[in-house]
């Protein structure tokens, strides 16, 4: 039996602006908390709600001896926070599930991640950072490019305007991102592809959970998740993705070799758009998956894989353990 100490965030009043940006994410933590605590306590393990604010420290003391922390809080006030969590995480000395501190961040940044990638060899598009619009365009990005914000998650500054055909529309969209999410825009190349989620699980010797592909509906005029798709939830799922053998494999090993270039820690979710060349290319990986039962990626690909939502916080909770051991200087 664990003791494990539930780290969330409780539902905050949100304005109308926010919500029109953004309808759920804002619950996520607390209902991902609920079937979390569900899944734990099916097993027989007990658990100690944890609401995250400004005293984490403190509360985690208060808490008593705990074996482990599962944190599900994106933040103490924003999401841009996600990784000041595990700053403190890191400080209490209790092993948690999670990348640590510096994986966080690096993985919050689309472009660190990015530099992370290209410098370990990982297929990746060519990349380049604007801090403004009047910024001169390296000479290796080709059109058609893709801008998107440089740190934000659920589709957010995504819209039928990213894929860019021309400069006219590349400054056009790189001056949306900045005026309006207040951060530099990060543009790639543009992948064509098809696009697939593809869920790792594990530490020391992480496994590759069956991977989605992500057909976006033809109502949507578009091929790419933008906000109004994630929005309405109108992605079709196809777990396992119609792959032969040696396509899913050569996924399976690109994204593996992301998570292992940033040092992931128990799990994380890769997405992955094919080139032109049908060859896998990493868009992002996301160290803090949702884990919604029946709505999230994640847990639909560890169910595919066999692992139902209490087998999986538990392989979560032994894969963080198994590796705190290791870290131990003794
Ligand atoms: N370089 C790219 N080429 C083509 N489509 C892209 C590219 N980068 C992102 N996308 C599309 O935009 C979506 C959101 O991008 P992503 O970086 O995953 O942001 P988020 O953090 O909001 O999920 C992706 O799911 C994909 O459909
Ligand atoms: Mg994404």
């Amino acid at each position: 039996m664990y003791k494990v100490g539930l780290v969330y965030n409780e539902p905050k009043e949100q304005s109308d602006a926010e919500k029109a940006l953004d309808p759920r994410s804002y619950r996520q933590p607390a209902i991902i908390a609920d079937y979390v605590e569900e899944a734990f306590v099916l097993r027989g393990h007990q658990v100690k709600r944890i609401p995250v604010t400004l005293n984490l420290l403190q509360d985690v003391k208060a808490a008593g001896k705990l074996d482990v922390i599962f944190n599900v809080c994106t933040g103490i006030n924003t999401k841009q926070e996600q990784a000041n969590v595990f700053a403190l995480l890191e400080l209490t000395g209790v092993p948690f599930v999670g990348s640590g501190l510096t994986t966080q961040v690096t993985a919050l940044n689309k472009a660190s991640a990015n530099a992370v990638f290209a410098a370990a060899g990982v297929p990746i598009t060519e990349f380049q950072t604007f801090f403004t619009a009047e910024d001169a365009i390296n000479s290796d990005l080709r059109f058609p490019m893709f801008v998107k914000p440089i740190h934000e998650g659920s589709a957010l500054g995504i819209t039928e305007k990213s894929r860019v055909n021309n400069e006219t529309e590349l400054r056009e969209q790189v001056s949306y991102v900045v005026d309006n999410f207040k951060q530099p825009a990060l543009v790639e190349g543009y992948l064509p592809g098809r696009e697939f989620s593809v869920a790792i699980l594990g530490t020391i010797d992480p496994e590759v959970l069956p991977i989605t592909e992500l057909e976006i509906p033809d109502k949507y005029g578009t091929n790419v998740q933008t906000v109004d798709v994630k929005a309405e939830n109108g992605v079709k799922r196809i777990c396992p993705a119609n792959l032969t053998a040696e396509q899913s494999d050569e996924i399976a090993e690109t994204a593996l070799r992301a998570y292992n270039a940033l040092q992931c820690s128990e799990l994380a979710r890769v997405d992955v758009r094919l080139d032109e060349n049908e060859k896998p290319n990493i868009i992002e990986i996301n160290t803090m998956p949702a884990l919604e039962p029946g709505y999230a990626h994640y847990p639909l690909m560890a169910e595919k894989g066999g692992y139902s939502m209490s087998d999986l916080v538990e392989k979560l909770v032994e894969e963080a353990l198994d590796a705190w051991q290791l870290k131990k200087v003794s």
